[in-house]
């Protein structure tokens, strides 16, 4: 590495960010964290932590070793060696991408940068994006011409907010440049930090690559979900299958069913591949099915919502476990639980929500805010749905003193009790209300 090259700006500390500006800083860089977000800076430069995956002490002791300095001050870039860029890209309201966020980083740092700078996006994105929008943004703004005045990478971010199993310097690094000086800058800083670097030829090839991840990840989970509906029409445990084709070691990775996809990546990465495919005018059919099939989830689970709470009364209360999109995790973004949540209110429910870690949702227009998981209120619900299987989640009790279970993770495996409906399970036509209440 040439000299002064051991400061690094973070653009945009969320799930992403964050946890990227904390691993620079352990591996003795110096860190800026800019958030156009004023309450994650504040809370940030008191040693407080906004994500779950992150102790507010890994903050705290960044902070004091002088090591991470979080800041809203564009004009610091000028101090990096190196910016990587790691905001949003969702989709509109209309599902096209919404590269806004990127476009107006983008444009900040163009202003801030300056000769022999390293920019680098690790944004989700469709291919293209670096070089036809980044860059030109970048070059307008600053003056300066990519290749020649500053260097351009591209490094897709593969992190999984609530895997403990992977750190994140271990899971090997995607790197591209735009030319082949940028690639050389983009792989020197990330080897400083990740155990292993994977170079690619072009930012095209690795954008792709996270789409491609993020395409199969939605196409097996929608392909299992569909299995799951089709083994519980069969009465099959679609489980248990599972486990049996596990044991061949090669030719079959296992997915599992559950309500459907959620989160920034899995719903979002295949709309930004299939819009660009439309570009050239072509269109995938397995990312149009998959969409199909995962949306159909929330009625489907709707469907035995009702069954599971076939009550003469004339208000049904259905009780959720978990608003997060996934395990161990606080992010509610496309998550299937509120859709649920909605759908269940649509067709006449009293819905109410439990998750450790979401304190409060917006469903239809109106927050909600997480109850308590007492034995009263488990009683009391037509059905308990359990939508999230975080760690922890506590199903003893859940069962012992639940009407109806509907149980969309398998946690519930190795219960025999009839008032338990679990999804792929093949047990749907066995379901009984819990005798005791
Ligand atoms: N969340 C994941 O699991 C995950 C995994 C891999 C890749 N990604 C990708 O990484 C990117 C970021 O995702 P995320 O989950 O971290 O999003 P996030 O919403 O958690 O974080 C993005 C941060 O960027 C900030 N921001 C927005 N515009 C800004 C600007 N102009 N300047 C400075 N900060 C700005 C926001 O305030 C926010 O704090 C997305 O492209 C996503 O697809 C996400």
């Amino acid at each position: 590495m040439e000299l002064g090259e051991r400061t690094v700006a973070i653009v945009g500390l969320g799930y992403v960010g964050l946890p990227i500006a904390l691993l620079f800083a352990g591996q003795g860089f110096t860190v800026l964290g800019l958030d156009a977000d004023r309450k994650k800076i504040s809370s940030l430069q008191i040693g407080r932590s906004y994500l779950p995956d992150i102790a507010d002490q890994q903050i705290a002791s960044a902070i004091s070793s002088g090591r991470f300095s979080p800041c809203m001050d564009y004009e610091r870039l000028g101090e990096a060696s190196a910016i990587i860029i790691c905001v949003p890209t969702p989709l509109s309201a209309g599902q096209l991408p919404d590269l806004s966020y990127l476009e107006n980083a983008a444009i900040e740092t163009g202003k801030a940068l300056s000769i022999g700078q390293l920019v680098v996006l690790e944004s989700s994105t469709y291919p293209g994006t670096t070089t036809e929008v980044l860059v030109p943004i970048l070059e307008r703004e600053s003056g300066l011409t990519v290749g020649k005045d500053f260097h351009v990478g591209y490094s897709p971010e593969r992190i999984d907010p609530g895997n403990k199993q992977f750190a994140v310097r271990d899971i090997p690094k995607v790197v591209s440049g735009v030319t082949s000086d940028c690639l050389r800058r983009t792989e020197s800083i990330y080897c400083e930090v990740f155990q292993s670097v994977v170079r690619v030829s072009s930012p095209e090839v690795a954008e792709m690559t996270k789409l491609l991840e993020n395409t199969y990840r939605l196409v097996n989970i929608s392909f299992i979900n569909e299995m799951a509906i089709l083994c519980d029409g069969l009465g099959i445990d679609l489980w248990e299958a599972i486990e049996a084709a596990k044991t061949k070691s090669f030719g079959y990775s296992a997915f599992y069913p559950g309500p459907g996809v959620g989160g920034h990546c899995i719903p979002v990465d295949p709309q930004y591949l299939q819009w660009r495919a439309g570009e050239f005018g072509l269109k995938s059919g397995f990312i149009e099915l998959s969409e199909r099939v995962n949306q159909s989830m929330i009625d489907y689970l709707a469907d035995r919502v009702e069954g599971v709470s076939e009550s003469n009364c004339s208000t049904r209360t259905a009780l959720i476990y978990g608003a997060a999109y996934k395990k161990d995790v606080d992010d509610i973004r496309e998550s299937p639980s509120i859709a649920l949540m909605e759908r269940l209110q649509d067709r006449g429910f009293i819905v109410s929500y439990h998750d450790p870690l979401v304190r409060e949702v917006w469903v239809n227009g109106k927050r909600m805010r997480s109850v308590a998981l007492t034995e009263e209120r488990l009683s009391q619900s037509d059905c308990v749905i359990i939508m999230t299987d975080h760690t922890g989640i506590p199903i003893d009790r859940i069962v012992s003193h639940a009407r109806g279970i509907l149980d969309t993770r398998n946690v519930t495996a190795g219960y025999s009790e009839r008032h338990i409906d679990r999804v792929g399970s093949g047990n749907f036509g066995n379901y009984r209300k819990n005798p005791h209440r």
